[in-house]
């Protein structure tokens, strides 16, 4: 059976190119990069090169670059880190990942005052409604840069421009820190543009591998470390350096840069295109989030009278690989958070699908699968009770 890999959002597999320059890291060039004889030189050297990789990327400078176990870990250093003393006010969204989400309410439940806001029913966060939350206590704003499950690009680089002018009247500036996972492979990252002072991202969404993200740190700013113990990254995270899977994560950002990966985009938003056009002629179905304003590989529909999970494992077993809502919410059957956020009502929150193109899509892979899909969506309609 052909197999159909439309979960790109949850994780993408490892680029032959990446794995390459990862390997010798684990054999021959095994040493640990805080060494000093020359096989630990050799893995500084590693670490360092891929901190000039992702600097050149960002715009930013290198010693801005700390390395982290991933996206959860980089969003969580800077919330707790912000609020290590458990005072002030936060502001975030509503529909951020549970690495954002569940930590602000970690910290709320702990004294922390916190402003969630809501985004629009397009799914794209009014910044105006974000400054508008802004109070003399306000120490943080962090508001992702793409929604996970919908896909939907908010207005960073404007809250950044704004946020610079208040803070050019407070004596105490406040922070502003974007989660960038979904956004790196699709979307502008330059920081000067952006204006952030934090920015998270993971190396698995973008053909890197696992267990591997950044922080970006912007200079003059000290932290709180999640971690204690050596003094690697000049004492923000300690830990022995991942070598490996910090030489992948700069070979996958390497190539973002390339004309390849230029076409690779075109090529993913055309895939994307046909198949939305193809499903939203599928009777009760419906689109989630903005048309425009979403990343290019993403599509997440909401099935009429369908239960989600249902759909998926029929999916699954026709060998088409998808999510409802994020991978991280599934397993369990909570209506998707992100959903409710923007309007989508309870009972028919369960009926979504998330689809996110990858590289090796191909126009085949579309067409099957909405061969595939109407006939489970007719198959499930003349059994359901909701029908
Ligand atoms: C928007 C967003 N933030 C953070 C994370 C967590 O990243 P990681 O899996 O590297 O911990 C994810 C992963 O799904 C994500 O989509």
């Amino acid at each position: 059976m052909k197999k159909i890999y439309f979960d790109n959002a949850a994780t993408t597999h490892v680029d032959q190119r990446v794995l390459k320059a990862m390997l010798p890291y684990f054999s021959n060039d095994f040493g640990n990069a805080s060494s000093l004889h020359s096989l630990g030189q050799k893995a500084e050297a590693a670490v360092l090169k891929t901190k000039d990789i992702i600097s050149d990327f960002l715009n930013c400078k290198a010693e801005e670059v700390i390395f982290t176990s991933g996206g959860t870990e980089s969003n969580n250093t800077v919330l707790k880190s912000v609020f290590s003393d458990y005072q002030g006010h936060l502001i975030t969204s509503a529909f951020e990942h549970p690495s954002v989400l569940d930590t602000a309410k970690f910290l709320n439940k702990r004294g922390v005052e916190v402003t969630f806001i809501k985004p629009e029913s397009n799914g794209v966060v009014d910044y105006q409604k974000v400054l508008k939350a802004i109070k003399s206590n306000t120490r943080l704003i962090s508001i992702m840069y793409v929604n996970n499950e919908i896909g939907t690009i908010q207005p960073i680089g404007k809250i950044g421009k704004e946020l610079a002018e208040i803070n050019k009247d407070r004596e105490k500036k406040i922070l502003f820190h974007t989660d960038a996972v979904q956004a790196t492979y699709f979307v502008p990252m330059d920081i000067v543009r952006l204006r952030v002072d934090f920015l998270s991202m993971s190396g698995h969404k973008i053909y890197g591998p696992k267990g591997i993200g950044v922080l970006y740190i912007k200079n003059g700013i000290r932290i709180t470390p999640l971690l204690h113990g050596g003094h690697q990254e000049n004492g923000f995270r300690a830990g022995t350096y991942n070598v490996p899977s910090i030489v992948g994560l700069g070979k996958a950002i390497s190539l973002l840069t390339s004309s390849e990966h230029a076409k690779e985009v075109v090529k993913i938003k055309k895939l994307r295109d046909s198949l939305m056009t193809k499903v939203l002629k599928i009777k009760g179905v419906t689109l989630n989030g903005d048309k425009i304003s979403r990343l290019p590989n993403n599509a997440n529909f909401l099935f009429k009278n369908i239960e989600g999970e249902s759909l998926l494992l029929k999916l699954d077993m026709e060998g088409v690989a998808c999510s409802t809502g994020s991978a991280c919410a599934s397993g369990s059957l909570q209506a998707s958070h992100v959903l409710l956020s923007i309007g989508v009502k309870p009972e028919n929150a369960h009926g979504s699908l998330r689809l996110t193109i990858g590289k090796d899509n191909t126009i085949r892979d579309i067409d099957h699968f909405v061969d595939v899909l109407k006939s489970i969506v007719k198959q499930l309609r003349s059994f359901s009770p909701l029908r």
